[in-house]
């Protein structure tokens, strides 16, 4: 199957899904400003997911915990997230980390689907750091845009060290948000004490933030 019927197989599966989920007009924002010199090394270790905005104002990514890891063929993003508050599932992404140190805090995550064909079995989506202390808070955000019907779609991590997070690093964390257009009164507050699962996945699940799997 060609590349394009894919895409329209997808595209007639989900007509309604491309139009609940690009829901920002326009482009991805440009010019923003991260967090400079980035260090990566100091990015490991548990990381909760304390506040989120989703564009498309799904709540999908539930008591969710991001957590760097190294293996022999690179650095990985592992997120986890709890499915109506039974199901333990976690997605695992490589980091696509720029050659250019001056710009640490543009990483991308690649998703390898091997089944899928063969020019979209690699998807990669920004993992942009916008903010972090590291001891702390971290604010990274997604961005994904369709050329077809000029939306776009965003999703934000505030990130805390511990699974609340104090009120200075949140306005710390939530100021660069002005940059890429989300209002902080729009972020939703994760509730950890709902965070107990039943049911343990073993193997990989399809992320709920890098939703989309083709680029149109
Ligand atoms: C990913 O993280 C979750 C906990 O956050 C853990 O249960 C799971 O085993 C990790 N996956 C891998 C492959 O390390
Ligand atoms: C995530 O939590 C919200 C609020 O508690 C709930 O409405 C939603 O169904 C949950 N989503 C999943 C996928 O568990």
């Amino acid at each position: 199957m060609s590349v394009i019927m894919y895409k329209l197989l997808i595209f007639a599966f989900c007509f309604n899904c491309v139009y609940g989920y690009f829901t920002l007009r326009g482009r991805c924002p440009e010019k923003v400003d991260l967090q400079e010199n980035f260090r990566l090394a100091d990015f490991y270790g548990k990381w909760y997911q304390s506040y989120h905005y989703s564009s498309d104002g799904q709540q999908m990514n539930n008591c969710s915990v991001s957590e760097l890891m190294t293996r022999p063929s690179g650095i990985y993003l592992n997120q986890s997230r709890v499915d109506r508050g039974l199901f333990h599932r976690f997605s695992i992404s490589k980091l696509d980390i720029p050659a250019d140190i001056e710009k640490g805090s543009q990483l991308r995550v690649i998703f390898n689907n091997k089944n899928a064909p063969r020019r979209l079995q690699t998807r990669k989506y920004p993992f942009h750091v916008l903010a972090t202390n590291y001891n702390y808070y971290a604010t990274v955000y997604t961005c994904n845009y369709s050329p077809l019907i000029d939306k776009h779609f965003i999703y934000v991590w505030i990130l805390s060290r511990n699974p609340v997070l104090n009120e200075v690093s949140k306005t710390l964390a939530t100021k660069p948000l002005q940059q890429i257009g989300v209002d902080p009164a729009h972020l939703v507050k994760d509730d950890w004490s709902r965070c107990t699962p039943k049911y343990y996945t073993e193997e990989w699940v399809e992320p709920t933030t890098f939703r989309f799997p083709v680029p149109i």
